[in-house]
Parts: structure tokens; C-alpha cells; sequence
């Protein structure tokens, strides 16, 4: 294939985040799919102290970094101060839809649907855990403002969990929120340069789609199509209108769920989402008729 992709071209991967060894893996298909299409890319692998040294002439930066530094603008504002055109949204976009409290009062304001919660903010030292809502607002999804990969999330089903579930959040962030649980379907959407790609049912047995559900072979399974076309065209709608309030329009992924009534609620916007040979992502790639290497491709042009 002859492209106008820039010559060189270097994958961050790793990071100091929870998600360091998937960044690794997303970071090597990225190589891999860039290299099949005769692009110049090279390694570029983030310590977890944060380092990283560019490869000499390095022309665009390829950001397959996932969580914390990554996800959160950080990496972004580095690059923009080195000068260094990179993939996905800006650092100010990346960092709001990282984190969920900040995120989910954007979509609110722009009213995209999302479910009811609480914000959540670390006592001080000696101060008490904020009580736990009446337990008819039980069951309850409390997760830490930025993480990923289900990272420090517990699904609570009465207020004797509370506690616990907060200082797991409390462990990891001194922010957190806690969401009604919505029972029902799972769906996730990929966005490629402003567009939609097909929805996508996760389907598995577990009531969340957890950090063992993500990455083990075979625990969930990836469905295309699941969906009368009103309501594919819903969703999508719901999508675009999420990264727009978001602005995370060049890249990202959001995750929906559905509930029996056919509502649906976003979950959140993945502004990097993961790109192992497992992911979810290049699957979108292939039920939309093209290659994973084919959204690399596409993802590496709508660099700036
Ligand atoms: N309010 C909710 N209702 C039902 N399931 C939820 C809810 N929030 C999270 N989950 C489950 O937990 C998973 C991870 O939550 P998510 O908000 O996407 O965070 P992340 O993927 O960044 O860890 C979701 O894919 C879903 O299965
Ligand atoms: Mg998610």
C-alpha cells in the first residue's frame, strides 16, 4: 500500500500506570500494524518513572500509553511543549474525559445521557468515610475518578460494602463517584477521526465487565449487529454527541450500557483505548471492513 504517512514515527507504550503491561502489548500491535504498511516506527517505551527519550527524528508520536500520564494529558502537554505532533484529542479534552467526575458533569451539561451518581472526595486525615446512600439506592458501581481497566471499581449490592469499596477508591484517588447500577446490556463504540464505527455488544456472564473479563482469552465475547437499526443509529448518535461535549473526537472509545427498558447510559469516553491483539478496537476495525493496520493507518494521518 503506498501511504503519506510520515516517515518516522515513535510508539509510546508502558508508562507508569495500572494499565502498564497492556500499554506494552497495545504498543507492540501498534508496531506491528504501522510496520505492515512500511512505516518507520519505533519503540518509544515510557518509564514508570515517566522518562522517555524520543528516537532521533522522531516526526509524530504514536500514543498507545493507557491510564494515568497517558490518558490524562500529561504525555500530551510534554509532546506539544517538544514541538511533536501526536494521535488522539488535545491534553486539555484527554484530561476532562479521563476523569469520570469531571467528564460526567460535561456530558450532564451537554445531556448525554448518563447513569445517576454521587461525587466522592477523600476525607481528611481522621475525618470518617462519607456515609452510604439509603439502602434502596443499592446496587451501586463505586470507582475511583481516574483509572481504567475496572481498575479500584466495586459493584455494591447493600450499604455493608460501602466502606470497603471506598477505600479501595480512596487508595487510588482522592476522588471517586458512585453510580446506580445499571442492569442489562453492554456496548461499547469506537470514534476514528469523528466517525462512529459499528456498535459493539460485549457479552459475558459476569454483571460488569471487569479487569479478568478484559483480558482473559474467551471471557467475553465480541458481537456485531445485536441491534435493531433505530437503535444502532441511537447509540451512535448518543457516541458523537459524547465525544463532542468531550471534544475527543479524533480518537477514543465509549462504553454504554443498556437497560431493559432500551435506554442507554455512557459509561465513559476511553480517550486511548487498548489495542492488543484482544481489544476491542480492532475488532470495531474489522466489522467496519477494514484492518486493525487500517485504523492505525487512519489514526497516525489524523495526528496534529
Ligand atoms: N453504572 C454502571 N452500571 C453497570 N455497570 C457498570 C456501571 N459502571 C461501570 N460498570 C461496569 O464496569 C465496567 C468498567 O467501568 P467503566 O466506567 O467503563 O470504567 P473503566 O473501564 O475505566 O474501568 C463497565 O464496562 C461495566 O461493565
Ligand atoms: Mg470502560
Amino acid at each position: 500500500m503506498t501511504v503519506s504517512a510520515p516517515e518516522r514515527v515513535a510508539v509510546l507504550m508502558g508508562g507508569p500506570s495500572t494499565e502498564r503491561d497492556i500499554s506494552l502489548m497495545s504498543g507492540d500491535y501498534v508496531l506491528e500494524c504501522l510496520r505492515s504498511f512500511g512505516t518507520a516506527a519505533h519503540p518509544c517505551v515510557v518509564g514508570k518513572d515517566c522518562a522517555f527519550e524520543l528516537p532521533e527524528g522522531t516526526e509524530v508520536a504514536y500514543i498507545a500509553l493507557h491510564g494515568i500520564f497517558g490518558e490524562d494529558g500529561q504525555v500530551q502537554r510534554l509532546l506539544e511543549a517538544r514541538g511533536i505532533p501526536y494521535t488522539g484529542d488535545r491534553a486539555d479534552a484527554c484530561a476532562r474525559a479521563f476523569d469520570k467526575v469531571a467528564s460526567k458533569r460535561c456530558l450532564l451539561a451537554h445531556g448525554v445521557p448518563v447513569p445517576a451518581a454521587v461525587f466522592l472526595s477523600r476525607p481528611a486525615a481522621g475525618e470518617p468515610l462519607p456515609p452510604p446512600p439509603p439502602a434502596a439506592a443499592f446496587p451501586l458501581v463505586v470507582k475511583p475518578a481516574r483509572q481504567g481497566s475496572s481498575v479500584g471499581m466495586s459493584l455494591v449490592k447493600d450499604p455493608s460494602g460501602w466502606d470497603k469499596a471506598l477505600e479501595t477508591v480512596f487508595a487510588l484517588d482522592a476522588e471517586g463517584l458512585a453510580e446506580t447500577y445499571i442492569p442489562g446490556r453492554e456496548f461499547t463504540v469506537g470514534i476514528v477521526a469523528g466517525e462512529a464505527l459499528p456498535v459493539l455488544e460485549i457479552c459475558m456472564e459476569r454483571e460488569t465487565f471487569d479487569f479478568g473479563a478484559k483480558y482473559t482469552a474467551g471471557a467475553v465475547t465480541h458481537r456485531f449487529g445485536t441491534l435493531p437499526p433505530e437503535e444502532e443509529a441511537r447509540v451512535k448518535k448518543i457516541v458523537l454527541d459524547a465525544a463532542a461535549a468531550l471534544d475527543c473526537r479524533a480518537l477514543g472509545r465509549v462504553d454504554l450500557r443498556r437497560n431493559d427498558a432500551g435506554e442507554f447510559f455512557v459509561l465513559e469516553l476511553n480517550n486511548t483505548p487498548g489495542f492488543t491483539k484482544l481489544s476491542l478496537l480492532p475488532d470495531e476495525a474489522r466489522a467496519a471492513g477494514r484492518t486493525p493496520a487500517d485504523l492505525c493507518r487512519e489514526i497516525l494521518l489524523a495526528a496534529h
